[in-house]
């Protein structure tokens, strides 16, 4: 019986002594987990720079047209943009998507005062993009564009 006690004992004091250990690699992880939260913000430094990057672009959209390079009295189409812009009156510059409200074609040509679709036959007018003829019964959605400088860009 006292041999057992003694066992129970030594066991006892080994136990022990993992515990100590294991609590010391408990007490050692957790300091590791800080330097990977410091990573964590380091990390988002980058992330911010290239948020900022995006807003340079904006403040400077590049111009899609010079106003000279739109006719009076007629327009322009811009189909990689799907855009088109038309100058109604000297000095008044109007834009609108390229895309017929028929079925989609692109808008391919301007001539005496109206947007023509090839698909169908479809006519816009230059002034606010209402349908001068169908079979399209929906106007050129209009976009917003800035004018100054001489530079026409996309709002
Ligand atoms: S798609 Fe333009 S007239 Fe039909």
């Amino acid at each position: 019986m006292t041999e057992t006690t003694r066992r129970a004992v030594m066991f006892g004091a080994g136990g022990a002594g993992l515990a100590a250990v294991l609590s010391a690699c408990a007490s050692y992880g957790s300091p590791v987990a800080e330097p990977a939260a410091d990573t964590d913000d380091s990390l988002d430094e980058p992330v911010e720079e290239e948020s900022e990057a995006p807003k340079k672009k904006k403040k400077q959209p590049k111009a899609l047209a010079d106003t000279s390079d739109i006719p009076s009295g007629q327009g322009k189409i811009f189909k990689n943009q799907d855009v088109v812009i038309t100058q109604p009156s000297e000095g008044e510059f109007r834009a609108f998507s390229a895309t017929c409200t028929h079925q989609g074609c692109a808008v391919a040509s301007i001539s005496n005062g109206v947007i023509n679709c090839p698909c169908h036959g479809s006519q816009f007018s230059i002034e606010d993009g209402s349908v001068v003829q169908g079979p399209a019964s929906e106007p050129l959605a209009e976009k917003k564009i800035n004018v100054s400088g001489g530079k026409i860009r996309l709002a």
